[in-house]
C-alpha cells in the first residue's frame, strides 16, 4: 500500500493533523464495533498529541478506548526513560480513562522472553485473533509510530533478527547501539504492526532526512526498519514536521 504523506511547518501543525486522524479512526471505530483500540508510540514528537487527545477528546469516548503500546524501554516506571511514564501524566492521568482499559507493558516480568508473551497474550485475549499467526491476526484499530534518526521504529532497531519474525507478535529487544536510551525494549512485531486497520507516523524531519527519503520511496530493507511497515489491509499515513 501507498502510503499517504502530509507535511507540516512545525510541530504544532503536524499535532493538530495527528488529533483529526486519531479522531476520525476513533469515530469510525466506535460506529463499526463500538470500542477504539489504540497502540501509543513512545519519542517526544507524540507528546503534545497526547496532551490533546486528554484536553480536547479525540473522537471516541474514553470509556471506549483501549491503550495499548507499541514499544517499551525496559527501566521502572518511575524512571525518566519509560514511555508509559512519560506518558500517563500527560494523557492518562487527566482524563476519565478505566484503568482497566489502559494496558502497560510488563517490564518487571523476567526473563524478558516471558514478558513479551504475556504482553502477546494480553493483546489477544483482549483484541482475539487467532492462536497463532496463522490464524486471523489481531488489529489494532490504530498503531502510532514515530522513526528515529537510525530508521527505527518501534523498538525494531537496523537489521535485526526479529525483523524476520514471522510468529510472535511481541519479543524483548536487546539494547539498540545506535540510538539512546541503550535499555533492552519490549517491541510489537512487524506482523502485528502490519496487521493494523491504520498506521499512524508521526516523525520530525529534522536529522532524519536520509532514513525518511528511503522509507517513503525506497523499497523494503531491514536497514530502515520502518520502511518494513506496510498494513497488508490497512491506511498507512506519515505525518511529517518540516521545522
Ligand atoms: C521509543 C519509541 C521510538 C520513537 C522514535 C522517535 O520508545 O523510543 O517508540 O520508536 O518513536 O525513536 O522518537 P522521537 O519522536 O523522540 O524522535
Amino acid at each position: 500500500m501507498t502510503p499517504a504523506i502530509r507535511r507540516f511547518p512545525d510541530l504544532p501543525a503536524l499535532t493538530e493533523a495527528a488529533l483529526a486522524a486519531v479522531a476520525r479512526i476513533a469515530r469510525e471505530a466506535v460506529a463499526a464495533r463500538g470500542v477504539f483500540t489504540i497502540a501509543l508510540s513512545g519519542g517526544s514528537t507524540p507528546m503534545p498529541l497526547y496532551a490533546a487527545m486528554a484536553g480536547r477528546g479525540f473522537g471516541a469516548p474514553f470509556a471506549s478506548t483501549v491503550f495499548f503500546f507499541g514499544d517499551e524501554r525496559v527501566v521502572p516506571v518511575g524512571d525518566r526513560r519509560s514511555n508509559f511514564g512519560a506518558i500517563a501524566p500527560v494523557l492518562f492521568t487527566p482524563s476519565p480513562i478505566p484503568v482497566g482499559n489502559i494496558h502497560p507493558m510488563p517490564v518487571e516480568v523476567r526473563p524478558l522472553e516471558l514478558a513479551a508473551a504475556t504482553y502477546e497474550d494480553e493483546v489477544r485475549e483482549v483484541l482475539g485473533g487467532g492462536a497463532d499467526v496463522s490464524g486471523a491476526l489481531p488489529r489494532l484499530d490504530l498503531v502510532l509510530l514515530g522513526m528515529g534518526p537510525d530508521g527505527h521504529t518501534a523498538s525494531l532497531f537496523p537489521d535485526r533478527p526479529a525483523l524476520g519474525e514471522t510468529r510472535r507478535l511481541v519479543v524483548a529487544m536487546e539494547p539498540p547501539t545506535t540510538v539512546e536510551p541503550r535499555v533492552a525494549r519490549l517491541t510489537f512485531t512487524l506482523p502485528l504492526l502490519n496487521a493494523a486497520r491504520n498506521v499512524l507516523f508521526l516523525v520530525g524531519a529534522k536529522g532524519k532526512e536520509e532514513p525518511l527519503a528511503a522509507a517513503l520511496h525506497g523499497p523494503p530493507d531491514p536497514h530502515v526498519p520502518a520502511s518494513l511497515v506496510r498494513p497488508t489491509d490497512g491506511g498507512l499515513e506519515w505525518l511529517i514536521g518540516e521545522g
